[in-house]
């Protein structure tokens, strides 16, 4: 699956990868406003581009809680659909607005186990173009360890010129 994205085909390197899928995206999004769109559009073609991606998908601020999300656009597994501002890796990026690099999801406080397979997780908070957190971008795979500093790095500008800009 990792191999082709419609029609194109990904270079293999991971940095390199990234690049054309941030460019990717950009130009298949570019005129659409739809914020339920946007997200499921990264979601898909996050998933399609990397197999250590198991689950890929939002958890949005709900509007009508205080301090909650609630499952969004994703592929993978059944997700748990509400996680409190605080709780597990999701809820310590929304609460903190900071980026989590879990390499080991046993090893973290209070780590939500949707789906037991998972082992290492990214979670990316995501905020609108007034600078106000609407989501978080939650990665979980299969392996230990399966992110990175890249993979943080390019998350973050995927999101930023996705939501932010
Ligand atoms: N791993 C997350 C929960 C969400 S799912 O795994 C889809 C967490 O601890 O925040």
């Amino acid at each position: 699956m990792a191999e082709a994205f419609n029609e194109l085909t990904l270079p293999d390197a991971k940095v390199e990868r990234y690049a054309a899928l941030a460019e990717e995206i950009a130009s298949v999004l570019d005129g659409e406003p739809n914020l339920t769109a946007r997200m499921a559009t990264v979601a898909s073609m996050l998933a399609a581009s990397f197999d250590a991606f198991f689950w890929t998908g939002f958890y949005v601020v709900d509007p009508d809680k205080e301090r909650e999300l609630v499952v969004g656009p994703y592929q993978g597994t059944l997700g748990c659909l509400r996680i409190a501002f605080g709780r597990g890796v999701c809820g310590a990026a929304a609460a903190s607005g900071q980026t989590q690099l879990v390499p080991d999801v046993h090893a973290f406080p209070g780590h939500i186990a949707c789906d037991g397979r998972s082992m290492s997780e990214v979670v990316v908070p995501v905020f609108d173009k007034a600078g106000k957190l609407i989501a978080v971008l939650d990665v979980d795979s299969d392996k230990p360890a399966a992110f990175d500093e890249i993979d943080v790095e390019w998350l973050e500008l995927i999101l930023r010129n996705t939501f932010s800009a």
